[in-house]
């Protein structure tokens, strides 16, 4: 059945540059630049969805070089207010076999000089809450799945390292003693920068490879985490059909609050 619910916002990550069908690609203007492609409107199942591949539908734009700002005002420029970002990640736990969907419950930014907020020079101060980075309904619609496309785990670390290079043996294991679950590229600044527009945001982290550190792992490579990611990205497709009827219709949520109260020197779109 067809609802007037916001549409809900896919970021496509490596080996997701398309997923919608009849989809009508609209182009939108922000003051941040231009969106990584223009975004495609269209329908999984009953819920109406944007989708925008992360780094170019034909992957132009490394991780440090993805235009994150624009993604986000785009998407919440076309009525989004809840978004998934799937992504390719390394695991730091030899129990995490490729193909898992890791749902991360933290994160630890270990990014730079990338553009990672939307209150820079605005003549206002604005510091969003960050304790908790990822929205708690999207977790939980995860979690209730009934029969989930793929073997999800619930809760953990990710680390976003800046790439585009792999890390070595000795800061894999430092990031594994750390704490960190799984190590990515593009975790941050997406999931502050979601915040920072009050959207909701839910990491969908697929594991394509045992990261560098951890014992008796070969080496990463470019080709091995694409073809690893193509091997999931059906079941991935899959999930996201189910995760989008999962998620609630109606935009409430904590996440939608954490600008109250905030001086913002702009209106969101
Ligand atoms: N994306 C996929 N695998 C990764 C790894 N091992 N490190 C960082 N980003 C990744």
């Amino acid at each position: 059945m067809a609802s007037s619910a916001s549409p809900v916002g896919i970021i496509g990550g490596s080996g997701l540059y398309r997923l919608l069908d009849d989809a009508e690609q609209v182009s939108v203007r922000t003051p941040f630049g231009e969106p990584s492609d223009p975004p495609t409107v269209g329908r999984l199942g009953s819920r109406q969805v944007v989708f925008l591949p992360r780094h170019g539908a034909d992957h132009r734009f490394p991780p440090h070089r993805v235009n994150y700002r624009a993604n986000l005002w785009a998407l919440r420029t076309l009525g989004v207010r809840r978004v998934l970002g799937p992504s390719a990640v390394g695991a730091l736990r030899p129990d995490l076999a490729p193909g898992t969907l890791v749902i991360p419950d933290q994160l630890v930014d270990r990014t730079w000089g990338r553009a990672s907020t939307f209150y820079d020079d605005v003549g206002a101060v604005v510091h969003v809450g960050l304790a908790d980075p990822y929205c708690p309904q999207g977790r939980q619609a995860v979690r209730a799945l009934p029969d989930p496309a793929m073997q999800v785990v619930d809760g953990g670390t990710m680390i976003v390292i800046q790439g585009p290079r792999f890390s070595t043996r000795a800061e894999s294991r430092s990031n594994a003693a750390a704490g960190g679950t799984i190590v990515g590229m593009t975790g941050m600044p997406e999931a502050a920068l979601a915040r920072e527009l009050a959207l909701c945001y839910t990491s969908l982290a697929v594991v394509t490879d045992a990261d560098a550190g951890v014992e008796a792992a070969g080496a990463v490579s470019h080709q091995a985490v694409l073809a690893e990611f193509a091997r999931s990205v059906d079941r991935l497709r899959t999930l996201l059909g189910q995760l989008v009827e999962a998620l609630p219709l109606d935009d409430e949520c904590t996440c939608r609050h954490a600008l109250d109260g905030l001086p913002l020197p702009f209106e969101l779109p």
